[in-house]
């Protein structure tokens, strides 16, 4: 080989070389943009919970926490029955579908679903109807219908609407409000075992309408107070946990059914409200599952008989189906049935649905766009001009997958829970309304919803700074934010609030947590940067680190059947901790309090992370960004100007 063949064959090889380089260097940058590297957090504000000195800071969760992520997965939408259902109910009579069944002559027979006298696992058969006319009022809210076309072809499925019952239609002429009574329809709708991240991952499109165009509050330090379903439902229907309400537990000593309970949908129905309730999954109702139910219908309208109904002939059904109708939309249906029927006429209304979430993660998101339907068709028809309307879950997910895990072990504690008043509201109350928002960030349980519902049957425009250690207030009063989970009456291991400590400013834990602040400020001007100086630190003023409640990290699982005794036998351990610092950087001498994430577990380089809506600046920064302050407004709080005028 002479030299020349040499070098020939040595620019070949470096061009090789320089060619397989650059095509590594392309993957990765297209790898890099493929791989989110940012944090979507619940909420896009600035977290103001650390300078308010709150004394419950619960943790800032994110939406996508790899330790949860391999539940969570896209479903197929869901698949009913092929075709319209034939029949339908509207403003409380029968119809059959003309467009749906065409011009063949159908007809339908129908039969009662009632509720026995006196019994609360069991229906009966109403007196069978054989030619039901079309437009010919439903005389009971649920039936079940058998159709028959003249080509030979049937239909049969179980319906529920609203039954006209004068009564019920002029209660609100025989039974007057007391004199401050908001004028205020209640409309609950909600869905079990639902953390409030769950809810932004599976019903993203109906939160973003229930916030944005409907303006509602969506209460971020919610907590809940007891394990499983009543836990929740209890304190927020009668203002009292299961332990100190008559004993109700089926096969124990002197216990009797809950129809004696303080219900709050009772003081409604005095004060002239017609009211309905509802869950499906009636195997394992609220009431019913360990408790001896109720004798008489608790409420005007009672669901539970249609669900009983329709576990007899579930087989008939496709799973979450009552033939081509999702059962979820039926159940949206019949709120708003319900709302048609009695227009103008005050309700109250509470619907609960568990089929989708009872036992997994997925199937929610089938109703995102239903609900979303749902909300829209309220407002379209000003339904919600007069309503308090609140979307809420009981609590998080419980299965065990998830409480090994602490991320889920905070989202079983804080369920999503949100509520929305009419327009007139916020003008006629500024101050209550600010005081909801504001709570919307503190401490809040379903012991103070109770007192929201009770504070309406005497609203009057004065407000006041709820007393921290009460355990129901109203959320138009201000939570104090000094409040604790022990003021709140909440268990310690029930409890998300994070524990905070003074960290040792001279520690290398906390130089390092500052070092990566500043770095993450440098990142934000890097692009700039002959423009705004790197910063440097100059002091370390005040440090604080927030970790994990103990209590929660050691409950493992409730040691007996109904949820009053707690097993705390769990060794799990957090390698996260946050650290809140306040620092002060040079030059300009500005001054910025954030929150590092420190994980210990992480590789070097990893284990901190400081995202921009964690940093605050808490001193002025008057003229220093002066070069991108109108360019860049963004950068005002991070850019001190190379040239200061
Ligand atoms: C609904 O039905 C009632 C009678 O049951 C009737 O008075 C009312 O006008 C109907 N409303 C509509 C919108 O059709
Ligand atoms: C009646 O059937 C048509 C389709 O033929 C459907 O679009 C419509 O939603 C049905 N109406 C009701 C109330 O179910
Ligand atoms: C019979 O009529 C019903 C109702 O119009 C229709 O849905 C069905 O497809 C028809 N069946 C046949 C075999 O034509
Ligand atoms: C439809 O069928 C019913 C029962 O078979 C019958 O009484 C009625 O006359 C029929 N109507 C028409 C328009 O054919
Ligand atoms: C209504 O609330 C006011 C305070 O806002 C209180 O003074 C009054 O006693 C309450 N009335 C009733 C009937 O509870």
């Amino acid at each position: 080989m002479n030299t020349r063949r040499i070098l020939t064959w040595c620019r070949r090889r470096m061009f090789l070389v320089f060619v397989v380089a650059l095509a590594i260097l392309g993957v990765t940058q297209v790898l890099k943009r493929l791989t989110p590297t940012y944090i979507v957090y619940e909420t896009n504000k600035v977290n103001t919970n650390f300078q308010n000195k709150k004394a419950c800071v619960h943790p800032t969760l994110e939406i996508w926490h790899p330790a949860l992520m391999t539940h969570f997965k896209k479903l197929p939408p869901l698949k009913c029955a092929e075709g319209v259902n034939w029949v339908y109910v509207r403003n409380g009579t029968f119809h059959v579908n003309e467009s749906a069944v065409g011009s063949n002559n159908v007809t339908c027979a129908y039969t009662p679903v009632l509720r026995p006298k006196g019994e609360d696992f069991k229906t009966l058969l109403g007196t069978f109807i054989k030619q039901m006319r079309n437009g010919q009022p439903i005389d009971s809210d649920f039936f079940q219908a058998k159709c028959i076309a003249a080509n030979g072809s049937t239909y049969e499925n179980l319906h529920s609407g609203i039954a006209y019952r004068e009564e019920l239609h002029r209660r609100h002429l025989e039974r007057h409000p007391p004199d401050n009574m908001a004028a205020l329809n209640i409309l609950m709708f909600g869905f079990d075992s639902v953390s409030r991240m769950t809810w932004l991952r599976n019903l993203p499109k109906s939160h973003e309408y229930f916030v944005k165009t409907l303006g509602a509050v969506v209460l971020e330090g919610y907590n809940i107070v007891g394990d499983g379903t009543p836990q929740a439902l209890l304190p927020i229907l009668t203002g009292q946990t299961e332990a100190e309400l008559p004993e109700a537990r089926r096969g124990h000593k002197g216990a009797t059914v809950v129809d004696g309970h303080p219900w709050i949908w009772r003081e409604y129905e005095k004060a002239g409200y017609v009211t309905q309730w509802g869950e499906d999954g009636q195997g394992y109702g609220t009431f019913q599952y360990r408790m001896l139910g109720f004798r008489d219908p608790p409420v005007d309208h009672f669901m539970r008989p249609f669900y009983l109904a329709l576990d007899q002939q579930s087989r008939k059904h496709k799973s979450y189906c009552l033939r081509s109708v999702p059962r979820h939309v039926n159940m949206l249906n019949w709120v708003s049935e319900f709302f048609d029927v009695y227009r103008g006429k005050p309700k109250f209304s509470f619907l609960f649905h568990s089929e989708f979430t009872h036992g997994g993660y997925n199937e929610l998101q089938w109703a995102d766009d239903d609900l979303l339907a749902f909300l829209k068709h309220m407002k379209d028809s000003g339904h919600l001009d007069n309503t308090l309307l609140i979307l809420m879950a009981d609590h998080g997910a419980r299965f065990q997958a998830v409480r090994r895990t602490v991320q889920g072990k905070y989202e079983e504690r804080m369920p999503y829970f949100g509520l929305r008043l009419p327009d007139w509201f916020s003008k006629k109350y500024p101050d209550a309304m600010r005081n909801l928002r504001t709570n919307g960030e503190r401490l809040t349980t379903p012991f103070d919803i109770h007192a929201t519902f009770r504070h309406l049957f005497n609203f009057t425009s004065s407000v006041d700074v709820g007393l921290a250690n009460t355990r129901g207030i109203s959320l138009f009063h201000e939570h104090s934010s000094t409040r604790t989970c022990t003021d709140a009456d909440v268990d310690p291991h029930w409890c998300a609030c994070l524990n905070w400590q003074k960290a040792d400013r001279r520690s290398d834990v906390v130089k390092a947590a500052a070092s990566a602040l500043i770095a993450a400020v440098n990142s934000f001007t890097q692009p700039q940067r002959d423009m705004c100086e790197n910063l440097a630190l100059a002091d370390i003023l005040d440090a604080v680190v927030y970790r994990p409640p103990t209590s929660m990290l050691q409950f493992k699982a409730s040691a007996d059947n109904d949820g009053r005794y707690a097993d705390l036998s769990d060794k799990m351990t957090s390698t996260i901790e946050l650290y809140q610092l306040t620092i002060v950087t040079t030059p300009g001498g500005a001054v910025y309090e954030a929150t590092v994430k420190h994980d210990r577990s992480a590789a070097d380089g990893k284990k901190f992370t400081a995202s921009e809506r964690e940093i605050s600046r808490i001193n002025r920064y008057g003229n220093q960004p002066h070069c991108v302050a109108t360019r860049l407004p963004r950068l005002r709080p991070f850019c001190y100007c190379r040239k200061q005028t």
